[in-house]
């Protein structure tokens, strides 16, 4: 069967090529792939800067952004042949450590998990592939399109569940978020803001192409201007930062009232200075009760947060975050950035173009 495969850390490698028909092990799913996202890991796997191959092995099968359609499932799995599903990104490590232990794998301790299509597993990038049930999600039939883009919902689901979390910590009713980036991850987490009835801001820098419509008709304010004036105007409980860029970031845990909550999301280059005051920062955050959190991956409890949002969502607008749906042969126009795109997946089906 043909798979999109990589030797990681080598740049320049990926390519479509002929590896052994997939098969399920006992109690596995065997599922026939409909498409997988290409998203900024995806990116830095293929420029060669990110990604391990499995023990003894040279080339990974990348793609973590699934999805499929079952096309065989043991008896009691949950699963009959036809379902639409999505496979889990992470697996908890084999020590396990105390957090793999208690089911979240997202906040391994050791840094031994693994990931499919990122680290030492085979990801969903192929014309089928199995998967263990218990790391497999369901969606609803009315998602064949865009049930893709369920990955980067568990993201953005677990990053709202960090955000209140913490702010339980006391008093919390936020009224206000501002997302900075509006790629799928700040998209998808303005769908969430929106879903919790929240006054949702996205700023982002382009002023055309189709990011002010979807976040308007979303029911959310576009801005394309300065963070710093953005957030004196709206003053912000909730940030959610989706870009990894470093003056954003920074201009983000600014940006938040007092008790101001920013997630950070975004995963950045390293080595790129920027001067800050460290101290004026600490004093901003000591003095404002803020809290500044990291959030990646996301765990089962994510994935059905994830899968209810997408539920509830519009499906047309979730459509029009897909701006280019291209065969898994053509796969380097996947990997060249076009202005107007949102997110690209690439298709085992045969369609797009
Ligand atoms: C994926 C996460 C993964 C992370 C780090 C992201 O692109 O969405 O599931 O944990 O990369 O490997």
């Amino acid at each position: 069967m043909r798979a999109l495969t990589t030797i990681p850390l080598h740049g320049g490698t990926l390519q479509v090529s002929d590896v052994p028909d997939a098969t399920a092990p006992d109690g596995h799913l065997l599922v026939d792939a409909l498409a997988v996202g290409v998203c900024g890991t995806d990116r830095e796997i293929a420029d060669g800067d990110y990604g391990w191959a499995p023990p003894g092995r040279e080339r990974l099968v990348i793609g973590h952004e699934s999805l499929g359609r079952v096309r065989t499932a043991p008896d009691g799995s949950g699963f009959s042949a036809g379902d639409l599903v999505v496979g889990v990104v992470r697996r908890p490590d084999p020590v396990p450590c105390g957090a793999c232990a208690h089911g979240q794998f997202d906040m391994c301790r050791n840094g031994q998990y693994t990931e499919r299509g990122i680290k030492q597993l085979d990801g969903y990038a192929s014309e089928h592939w199995s998967v263990e049930p218990d790391f497999a999600v369901k969606l609803d039939p009315r998602l064949h399109q865009v049930g893709v883009l369920m990955e980067p919902t568990t993201v953005v689901a677990k990053a709202w569940d960090q955000v209140e979390h913490v702010g339980r910590r006391a008093w919390f009713e936020p009224r206000t978020v501002l997302v900075t980036g509006a790629g799928p991850i700040g998209l998808l987490a303005a769908m969430l803001g929106v879903q919790r009835g929240l006054e949702v801001h996205v700023l982002d820098q382009v002023t055309d192409g189709p990011k002010p419509a979807l976040v308007s008709d979303l029911g959310a304010t576009y801005h394309h201007g300065d963070i710093d004036e953005v957030a004196t105007a709206i003053k912000p409980d909730v940030v959610i930062e989706a870009t990894g860029v470093g003056p954003l970031i920074f201009g983000a845990i600014a940006a938040t009232s007092s008790y101001g909550i920013v997630c950070l999301t975004g995963v950045s280059p390293t080595r790129r200075r920027l001067t800050i005051d460290a101290g004026g920062l600490n004093r901003e955050i000591v003095l404002e009760n803020e809290a500044v959190v990291g959030s990646v991956n996301a765990n089962l409890h994510h994935y059905q947060l994830a899968a209810q949002a997408l539920a509830k969502a519009d499906v047309d607008w979730l459509a029009r975050l897909i701006t280019r749906r291209i065969p898994v042969e053509r796969f380097a126009d996947a990997f060249v950035d076009q202005d107007d795109d949102v997110k690209v997946v690439l298709t085992f089906d045969g369609s797009g173009s």
